[in-house]
């Protein structure tokens, strides 16, 4: 097959979908969320890669769709795990996308990626073949309508294709409950501050993804809630990935936490001060991911 990066219809996004980025090579990408996103499949890389030797698979895919792929975290796991596949890369940011391709060169991998710009809260799908996996990976959670991207992954499958629906109820935690010592309890308090944030712009994360893939067509095969716990002591990466995260759940939460939570909460952010998260040796990446394998009746 030839490699194309193709570039297809790039509709209005919705303000919510952070990381989103506007026009075209040259656009803005928001390098904080890249960081992040890169971030996490490096932290989170191993159980990526058992969650993928998991899925049931009757036979290997050889064409594979990665839907909301960012930065290439399924992509290039995918790639690893099936060394015969091609996978079709899609997501609404043309940055994303660049630097996607700028890793899959880097690795050598890039004639077996195309990636395709398009948004997937619309009616029109561009063709991205007639894959027999598809991938969505914390992805689905940002459609408008999920119900309705369900149907248009069911359309898409081969017939006994399989999709595999990774999702996330929230961002990892990293602090002990009894951090910082100045206010204790800290990072959950900042959490449900932005809770309110995150039911308005992104309703369906947390949701239960097995009666909405089966209501769409699909033969939910399995399910599995994979628990994530890594200690980070000494790992520059794990610091990077808290400061990051809190760094972004600062920016949603910052109105509805109280001024000393506040003020704690930027001493941990601030890389000068004594007190920053970076300094830290007791943090743990927390965090949860669950995998629906539904199969294409
Ligand atoms: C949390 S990131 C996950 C990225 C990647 N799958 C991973 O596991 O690292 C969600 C991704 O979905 C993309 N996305 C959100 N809404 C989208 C839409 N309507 N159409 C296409 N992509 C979308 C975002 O641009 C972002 O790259």
């Amino acid at each position: 097959m030839t490699p194309t990066n193709q570039h297809t219809s790039h509709h209005g996004e919705g303000g919510h979908h952070s990381g989103h980025a506007h026009g075209g090579h040259h656009e803005h990408v928001d390098r904080g969320q890249a960081e992040i996103l890169d971030l996490d499949a490096e932290v989170l890389g191993e159980h990526m890669a058992s969650i993928i030797a998991w899925l049931p698979l009757e036979s290997e895919p050889r064409q594979i769709v990665d839907l909301g792929c960012g930065t290439g975290a399924g992509t290039f796991a995918l790639l690893e795990r099936f060394p015969d596949a091609h996978v079709t890369a899609v997501d609404t940011s043309a940055g994303y996308l660049q630097l996607l391709r700028e890793k899959a060169c880097a690795r050598g991998v890039e004639r077996r990626v195309r990636t395709v710009q398009a948004d997937l809260d619309t009616d029109d799908w561009p063709d991205l073949g007639t894959p027999d996996l598809v991938w969505a990976s914390a992805s689905m959670h940002h459609m408008a309508d999920p119900d309705r991207a369900l149907t248009s992954v069911r359309e898409l499958l081969a017939p006994g294709g399989l999709f595999a629906v990774v999702e996330l109820a929230g961002f990892p935690r990293f602090l002990p409950a009894d951090a910082p010592e100045s206010r204790p309890g800290l990072e959950e308090r900042a959490h449900a501050a932005a809770d309110g944030f995150h039911a308005e712009h992104v309703p369906h994360r947390g949701a239960d993804w097995g009666p909405m893939l089966t209501a769409a067509g699909f033969t939910v095969e399995d399910e599995r809630t994979i628990t994530v716990r890594i200690e980070g002591a000494r790992s520059e990466t794990v610091g990077r990935y808290a400061y990051g995260g809190l760094r972004r759940i600062r920016g949603v939460a910052a109105p509805a936490l109280g001024p000393e939570d506040l003020a704690a909460l930027d001493e941990l952010l601030d890389t000068d001060s004594p007190n920053s998260l970076l300094r830290r040796d007791d943090l743990t990446v927390r965090t949860e991911r669950t995998v629906w394998a539904a199969r294409r009746a």
